[in-house]
């Protein structure tokens, strides 16, 4: 659970409000992504129980088993419906998954979180500061987003060096739960649409 963020909360219009909940629900990809069904279960499975993907994600479903990775999707099928959250895959065609996206919304703060991973084959080569630009722009675009906030644990270098790098401004800490009720620090980062924006035009 992501208690205390986003730590800036400018209450969106009911308009803009219901604007974001509709894009959630009509979303079907995300550039190279596309939306997980419950088939994915084993597939994001194995990514999953890669300790290098799942060690710094505080979100993913604990115990970690096939059967709570099927009820994490669900749970996100539902979400979808409500137009609060999204869980994109990336997959090679053959059951694979490479790289996976949680996106979580609050519409009535135009805000957003994406927590992700991708498979440990593909670290450390730049394609995380890539993949994850594109999906920044993707959610202020096609989600209508104003502010994204992102979380970090206090060990996750390579995450905090992306962030930093990409002009995010430090908010702070937090405590984040798991869903087995553990708890763990987590630094807090946001970025708003129009700092985004100039970032783009200025590269
Ligand atoms: C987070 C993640 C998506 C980043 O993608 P990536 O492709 O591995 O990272 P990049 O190669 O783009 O590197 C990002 C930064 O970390 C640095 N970095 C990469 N590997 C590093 C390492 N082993 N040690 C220290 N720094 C490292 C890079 O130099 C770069 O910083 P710089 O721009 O200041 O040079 C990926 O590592 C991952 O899936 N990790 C597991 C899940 C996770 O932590 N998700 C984020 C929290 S939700």
């Amino acid at each position: 659970m992501a208690e205390g963020i986003p730590i800036t909360r400018n209450p969106a219009s009911p308009e803009h409000s219901e604007k974001i909940r509709a894009a959630v629900r009509a979303a079907v990809r995300m550039n190279d992504s596309r939306l997980a069904t419950p088939d994915d279960a084993p597939g994001l499975y194995a990514l999953f129980a890669e300790p290098k993907v799942s060690a710094p994600i505080y979100s993913l479903p604990r115990p970690l088993t096939e059967a709570s990775v099927r009820a994490f999707i669900e749970d996100h099928v539902a979400q979808q419906e409500r137009g609060k959250g999204l869980l994109f895959v990336r997959d090679t065609g053959d059951g694979q998954i490479m790289g996976y996206s949680d996106i979580q919304v609050w519409p009535e703060w135009a805000a957003g979180e994406i927590a992700g991973g991708l498979h440990p084959s593909l670290h450390s080569r730049g394609a995380g500061t890539q993949g994850a630009a594109l999906t920044f722009s993707w959610m202020f675009e096609a989600l209508h987003l104003d502010l994204l906030c992102e979380t970090a644990s206090l060990e996750n270098t390579i995450t905090q060096r992306m962030l930093d790098g990409m002009g995010f401004a430090r908010m702070g800490q937090v405590t984040s739960t798991r869903p087995d009720g553990t708890t763990r620090a987590s630094l807090v980062w946001e970025m708003t649409r129009a700092d985004w924006a100039k970032r783009i035009i200025t590269g």
